[in-house]
């Protein structure tokens, strides 16, 4: 038997415990799997599924300490004391399984060096889009592939908040305090509403899809806060959904990687488009392979707990057919040693979407197009749409150009006498 200790027995935890402790049906690996700690903050309060007495424990620092433990499961969340205590599992030769996506995307260099050091494995299929399978994928089924884009809409809270203002024509602050009626949005929205939550899911998908390390903290990231009922409209109008999308490119001129988190206007015939509610999809092109897109419930109980366990097996299949040897399986272990380079935000090259109010005198359109032929931005389309407060108000889509020549323009335009405001700028897939 291979013994295993829960750390944490929440949502994912009770669901890892289900599939463990309901093996009939599943793969025959399950049955060689014990459940023998699970660490909890309180004992006091009712279990299900309930386990044998002893199991429960409230000492998790003994858990990941505990000799008869070969395989310790994270289910905590948060940095600390998860930290800590992978690290602790780790020097003491456990196997690590989490979801624990921050965890990873902030302190993988210090995680994986240390796991490489002592032979162990860190796997994290749960830890990015719930059950859809992704991680293991990229890493061994696509792994022949050179990989040239990672798109995800990998937040649901976001995507169920998008979904429902372009469905209902409703206000950002209104989906909001619906989706944390219905338990779909935190009481703390933060994490996910400002895209920290899925620039820590990119950074764990860019890193293995490039084969690289990449530095969390230089991930631009933008949310979804400022995203107004009206550029719904007028997207909408234009034939696009507005997604917040989590992007990691390869720039084919030199060695870099483009890796951001921000809404983006898509294309309604374009596959990430019809994702909606709290989906989550990733959508990954490579060469030779071209497209593939990876669709499913990103987050809850059985969902992220399939994750979880499939990881669980797989490291019970390799201490099954290698306990004699000290090789780590090369399609699993993290092969990293360097920091990529990441593309400063001002030399992306990409479409934007601009809404300007204008003072209604003649010749505005003219002073907007010369201020942007003066950068290079090239327009792909000019509406001048209507009236607000006897304001013109005028949208601009542009050809791909260089994000730093597009700012330029924007500042020189604000600096124009007919323009009132520029108040939405939204990069076009
Ligand atoms: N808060 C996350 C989401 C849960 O909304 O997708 C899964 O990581």
């Amino acid at each position: 038997m291979v013994k295993i200790g829960l750390l944490g027995y929440g949502t994912v935890g009770t669901g890892t415990a289900e599939i463990i402790l309901d093996a009939s049906g599943r793969n025959n690996l399950l049955r060689e799997i014990e459940i023998a700690k699970v660490g909890v903050r309180t004992l006091d309060k009712p279990r299900s599924p309930q386990l044998p007495t002893g199991v429960l424990t409230t000492d998790l620092s003994a858990i990941v300490c505990d000799p008869e433990i070969d395989i310790v499961v994270e289910l905590l969340g948060g940095l600390e004391p998860s930290r800590s205590l992978i690290l602790k599992a780790i020097n003491n030769g456990k196997h690590i399984v989490t979801a624990n996506k921050a965890v990873i995307a902030r302190h993988g260099e210090e995680i994986y060096t240390a796991a490489n050091q002592a032979g162990v494995y860190v796997l994290l299929e749960g830890a990015v889009g719930g059950g859809i399978p992704v991680i293991k994928p990229l890493k061994q089924s696509l792994g022949v592939n050179r990989i040239q884009t990672v798109i995800g809409i990998v937040n649901g809270t976001t995507n169920y908040i998008l979904t429902q203002m372009t469905q209902e024509g409703a206000d950002f602050a209104e989906v909001l305090a619906e989706a944390q009626k219905l338990g779909y949005a935190e009481a703390d929205p933060t994490a996910d509403v400002d895209g920290y939550d899925a620039a820590d899911k990119i950074a764990i998908l860019a890193a293995i899809a490039f084969n690289d390390r990449i530095k969390r903290e230089d991930i631009p990231c933008e949310g979804i806060r400022q995203i107004d009922a009206t550029d719904i409209s007028y997207a909408d109008s234009l034939d696009f959904v507005i997604k917040l999308l989590a992007i990691a490119k390869a720039n084919p001129d030199d060695d870099s990687l483009q890796v951001r988190v921000h809404p983006t206007l898509v294309a309604k015939d374009h596959p990430l488009a019809n994702v909606n509610d709290v989906y989550n999809a990733i959508l990954v092109e490579g060469e030779p392979l071209g497209q593939v897109m990876f669709f499913g419930p990103g987050a809850g109980k059985g969902a992220t707990a399939s994750a979880v366990v499939s990881d669980i097996i797989n490291i019970v299949g390799i201490l099954q057919t290698s306990q004699t040897t000290q090789k780590l399986d090369p399609l699993l272990r993290c092969p990293h040693e360097h920091f990529t380079q990441l593309t400063p935000i001002a030399e992306i090259v990409t479409r934007f979407y601009a809404r300007f109010l204008c003072r209604d005198v003649p010749g505005v359109i003219g002073h907007l197009g010369t201020s942007f032929g003066n950068h290079n931005v090239s327009l792909e389309s000019v509406v001048q749409i209507g009236f607000r407060n006897n304001l013109a108000e005028i949208v601009v889509v542009t050809h791909d150009v260089r994000e730093g020549n597009f700012r330029e323009a924007l500042k020189e335009i604000e600096s124009l006498e007919s323009i009132d405001s520029i108040p939405s700028i939204l990069r076009v897939l």
